[in-house]
């Protein structure tokens, strides 16, 4: 049986990700970070009892920050595949906690990849890298187009990016990196923009909410399906050689168009209900990304299978059905449902 290790398991896609390798019959073992309340919701419905002797689901403690704590896994784990999905992965957020973006996201990677060379482990190395690594370099962009960060968690993938190269030409690790264009699902945090606008006309629709604050809606974006891209940072593992592959749909939308489209389907009109409020404009935008996925579709065969319009629908249908349950709930429900933050 194959053993994965997947930090950042308890995100949007760590938990597609463990779902995917479990159907595979793989022993999944993720990190998660302490915190004070619940943090697992995305990976409960696949959550096994360890005192169970079938059991092949396990969460640790661990952080990306803490360099002893990924050695004593990783040695503990001895993982077959690494899949490094953990970070601060917000955009603008980066730009409010630069440090700790940085810590996460350059220095964590810096931190797995040594502790696993250190352990002499013969591991394969999947290294979460972005689409925002592109920045302002115009579209379509595919693995030979230059990088222009436009962020502190930009600059802090760049990092992370180039180093899991160089352990591979310096040591030979099978390390990976899969540039991925955004993807998105129900699971989406509820901060980045897809999400914020589904879930807020899901609410609009039902009563409970009549406007929506959004930045930029020039901004323009390659969305595809979360579900979709897990497959193929599991495909780029299962490569005799190790390499870099862009993973996108090849096709880009504005923020406006991800409004329009998804108001036009509860039939309302979304100029009654969106403002703009310049507290969600970013320092520098990342005006345009587009990817061009040819060489992930000629080498490892892999296609997304949820269209932009499906992925949509997807997102509005999970946010209606949410609330109604949580309506259900009654009152109590309601206000536990609300969370703050934005
Ligand atoms: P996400 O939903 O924000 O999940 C991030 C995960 O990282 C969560 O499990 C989070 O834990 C964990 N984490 C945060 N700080 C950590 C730390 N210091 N130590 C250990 N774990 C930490 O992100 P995602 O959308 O699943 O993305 C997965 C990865 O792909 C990220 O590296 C992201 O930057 C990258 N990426 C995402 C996209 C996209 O469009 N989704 C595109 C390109 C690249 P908590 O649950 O406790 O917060
Ligand atoms: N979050 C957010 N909130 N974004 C907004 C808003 C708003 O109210 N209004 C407009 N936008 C615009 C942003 O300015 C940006 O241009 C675009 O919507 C997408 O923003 P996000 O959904 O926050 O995602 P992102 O593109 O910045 O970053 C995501 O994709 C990257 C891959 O390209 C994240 O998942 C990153 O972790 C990932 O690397």
């Amino acid at each position: 049986m194959k053993r994965a290790l997947i930090t950042g398991i308890t995100g949007q896609d760590g938990s597609y990700l463990a779902e995917f390798l479990m159907q595979k019959g793989y022993e999944v073992h993720g990190i998660k970070r302490r915190s004070s309340s619940f943090n697992t919701d995305r990976v409960n419905s696949i959550y096994e009892d360890r005192h169970e002797s079938d059991a092949r689901f396990f969460l640790h403690y661990g952080d990306l920050t803490d360099g002893s704590s990924l050695t004593r896994l990783l040695t503990r784990i001895q993982p077959d595949e690494v899949y490094n999905l953990g970070a601060q992965s917000h955009v603008r957020v980066s730009f409010d906690v630069p440090e700790y973006t940085a810590d996460s996201v350059a220095m964590g990677t810096l931190r797995l990849l040594e502790s696993i060379h250190q352990a002499g482990l013969p591991c394969r190395f999947y290294q979460a890298s972005s689409s925002e690594m592109y920045g302002s370099t115009p579209p379509p962009q595919n693995e030979l187009t230059a990088f222009h960060p436009r962020s502190p968690y930009a600059c802090a993938k760049v990092f992370g990016h180039q180093l899991a190269v160089n352990y591979r030409e310096s040591y030979g690790l099978h390390a990976s990196c899969g540039i991925l264009f955004n993807h998105e699902s129900p699971r989406r945090g509820e901060t980045f923009v897809t999400r914020k606008i589904t879930r807020a006309a899901a609410r609009i629709k039902l009563g409970l909410q009549d406007k929506l604050y959004l930045g930029n809606l020039d901004a323009k974006r390659d969305w595809g399906f979360a579900g979709d891209y897990v497959r193929a940072m599991w495909m780029m593992l299962q490569q005799d050689t190790p390499d870099d592959y862009v993973i996108g749909t090849g096709e880009s939308h504005s923020v406006r168009e991800f409004v329009e489209l998804t108001f036009s389907y509860l039939d309302l009109d979304w100029r009654r209900y969106v403002a703009i409020d310049p507290r969600y404009f970013r320092p520098a935008e990342v005006d345009h990304l587009h990817g061009d996925p040819s060489k992930a579709r000629r080498v490892l065969g892999w296609t997304p299978e949820v269209s932009f319009a499906e992925l949509v629908v997807m997102m509005i249908e999970s946010d209606l059905a949410e609330l109604n349950r949580t309506l259900k709930g009654g009152p109590e429900a309601m206000r536990a449902a609300v969370g703050v933050g934005d």
